[in-house]
């Protein structure tokens, strides 16, 4: 699949169906998480797969979604922020957060080029769902990710925001974005 496509074609699944995906593609869904930028090229995450249908019931109670427990795997993100927050004092806790999300993205955008769905998941009690994982206290769960062939179409894909509102060139405020009449995936004239 090319690049766009699966930026555009990416959206959250809440239905799946019966078919189990193979492992193999989930674990080459992680690999590419690897290859994202991080702060003083430091890769501080680590992830969990869970296939135990008992784990998974009780991921999905300690979220409280019930589709979670429809999936066949959760992939579990963590982060150890030590890693980044021990050379970078200052921001390292900022760059933590950033650097997971930038390769949460790649992981997702993964599993779509492998066909599969999932649903990014942030409301959960992370305390329950770390002692019962066995997540030591120096670890941050990032989010959980329910995975399997969608059920569904899912939302209608168009982009969050209008170009137009948030866009600046030099200078923040400035309006010559809205002097461009059309933007299509090509960069404005002149650039
Ligand atoms: C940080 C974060 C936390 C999220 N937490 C949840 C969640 O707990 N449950 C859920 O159903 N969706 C969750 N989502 C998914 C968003 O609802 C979803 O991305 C949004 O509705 C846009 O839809 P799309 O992913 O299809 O573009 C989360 C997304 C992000 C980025």
């Amino acid at each position: 699949m090319e690049l766009n496509d699966a930026i555009k074609d990416r959206k959250s699944i809440r239905k799946f169906s019966g078919k189990k995906p193979d492992w193999r593609d989930i674990i080459e869904a992680i690999h590419s998480a690897q290859y994202a930028p991080m702060a003083g090229g430091l890769f501080h995450m680590k992830f969990l797969i869970v296939d135990d249908e008992r784990l998974i019931n009780e991921i999905a109670n300690w979220s409280e979604q019930s589709f979670i427990s429809e999936a066949k795997y959760v992939v579990v993100a963590v982060s150890d922020e030590g890693i980044v927050t021990t050379p970078f004092p200052k921001n390292g806790a900022h760059f933590s957060t950033q650097q997971a999300g930038a390769a949460i993205e790649n992981f997702l955008l993964s599993l779509t080029d492998f066909g599969l769905s999932t649903c990014w998941v942030g409301h959960m009690n992370e305390e329950k769902i770390r002692k019962l994982l066995k997540i030591p206290e120096d670890y941050t769960i990032e989010a959980l990710f329910p995975i399997g062939y969608a059920n569904e179409k899912g939302k209608m894909k168009k982009p969050k925001a209008d170009i137009y509102n948030i866009l600046y060139f030099n200078e923040w405020g400035n309006d010559r974005m809205r002097k461009i009449e059309k933007i299509d995936s090509r960069a404005p004239e002149g650039y």
